[in-house]
């Protein structure tokens, strides 16, 4: 077939009169070779997407086993690296502390590699005392994201038994007077809630499921109902931390803690959001749930500070952008919510799904991904808390969250037909 001839897809009398039908029916000429080319566009790009979540996953497999060489002893976790480059370490009780075992348990779903699988299992369990832990929110994080993973896994009933308790434990600091989760214990907040607390429902959820008890559940949806009406401002961002009143949940403050200033927009805050309503809808099927997931990611995708890369600045409303941080876990957290998000969404699967390849294309690129040192991470350029400063705050640092979020975005992405991730 000559597609230059002008042969293809053409009436009779065109196809008889190729030199009248390139004249007369220019438009159509012009629309086939388009098509054409965009079919081979897309599908340069998925073989360009593929390649990059290959590479990134082969980084991961590199640095992630000469972490487990590297830190033999299991009641260590990598948390994130200093300024100096040095490692910074946390025991078990610290919310970051699942998510390296939460890395090991994708690269083990990503590879069956039986050494991922060692590794993951040795630094899951160091964190089983954390299920008795009610000081925290922070369950889902800590014991969810690694327990839930290693359940699907092993399907035993410890880590099952592990599972239950720690959202007993979550649920000790939901009080019916105020009718959200308590997120933190300390001053000078009375009955703070933050928006990442979004993240631990999960957690509830999974427990009803394995339960049969559906308190845990109803507990979710209170708090979710709750924070999608004090949490969010008329533009759909949100706050970070809402301070209640703890005899009658009345508001008494809304402010942040981690972002540039109360009314700004911290961009991992954002991306906690949308990451969490669209869990809800997953477990509820509630349309007010996915409707909010969706006017979030209008906010960050439409944000006139959100770069075209895909990879957010730490806080859109920071002033000094485009001359300061950007925050990469903020970044994998939303590649790998809109990859969830896109499946409930039909009208706007595409869109989504171009999104988050931007996202992923930019942090799998030699300036965000590190092959090598980066204290074993994958992702660099991650702000952690930038109003604590540079030598506490973990700016433009590695950070075990930013790793694995993008790993379970890259995991996302790969299960998408080949044929799709042109799109
Ligand atoms: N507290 C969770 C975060 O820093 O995003």
């Amino acid at each position: 077939m000559n597609i230059l001839n002008g042969n293809f897809f053409l009436s009779k009398q065109a196809v008889y009169q190729p030199c009248n039908w390139f004249t007369r029916n220019g438009w159509r000429y012009k629309m086939v070779l388009m098509a054409v080319a965009s079919f081979f566009t897309l599908a340069t790009m998925a073989q360009r997407n593929v390649a990059s979540y290959d590479k990134a996953i082969a980084a991961a497999v590199s640095q992630y086993k000469s972490a487990v060489k590297q830190y033999a002893d299991s009641s260590i976790y990598p948390r994130s690296t200093k300024p100096d480059g040095s490692l910074y370490t946390i025991k078990s009780e610290d919310w970051c502390s699942g998510f390296f075992p939460g890395s090991l348990w994708l690269l083990y779903g990503m590879t069956k590699d039986v050494a991922f699988k060692n590794a993951a299992i040795k630094w899951s369990v160091a964190l089983e005392k954390e299920q008795f832990n009610t000081t925290t929110h922070d369950l889902g994080f800590m014991m969810y994201i690694p327990f839930g993973a290693g359940y699907q896994v092993l399907k035993n009933e410890s880590y099952k038994k592990i599972i239950i308790q720690s959202a007993k434990s979550l649920a000790t600091r939901f009080h019916p007077n105020v009718g959200v989760i308590k997120s933190w214990d300390f001053k000078p907040y009375t009955y703070p809630v933050i928006i990442d607390n979004m993240m631990n429902l999960e957690l509830l959820f999974e427990a009803s499921k394995l339960t049969g008890d559906k308190r845990f559940r109803e507990i979710a949806i209170k708090h979710a109902d709750y924070d999608m009406q004090h949490h969010f401002r008329k533009d759909y961002s949100s706050y970070h931390v809402v301070d209640y009143d703890s005899t009658n949940g009345k508001v008494i403050r809304k402010q942040t803690n981690q972002g540039y200033n109360d009314e700004s927009a911290w961009a991992r805050g954002q991306a906690w959001g949308l990451y969490g309503f669209t869990v809800m809808y997953r477990y509820t099927q509630n349309k007010k749930y996915l409707d909010q997931a969706n006017h979030i990611a209008d906010f960050i995708l439409n944000h006139p500070n959100y770069p075209k890369d895909g990879v957010p600045f730490w806080d859109f409303n920071d002033p000094k952008i485009p001359n300061t941080y950007r925050d990469a876990s903020a970044g994998a957290i939303i590649a790998s919510a809109l990859l969830e998000l896109r499946k409930y969404v039909p009208s706007k699967s595409g869109v989504y799904l171009k999104q988050a390849q931007l996202i992923l294309n930019t942090l799998t690129q030699p300036e965000y991904l590190a092959e090598k040192g980066n204290g074993n991470f994958i992702l660099k350029h991650c702000v952690g808390n930038w109003p604590k400063g540079k030598a506490t705050g973990e700016i433009d640092a590695a950070i075990n969250y930013g790793d694995y979020y993008l790993l379970e975005a890259i995991d996302r992405a790969r299960r998408i037909k080949k044929s799709e991730l042109g799109k």
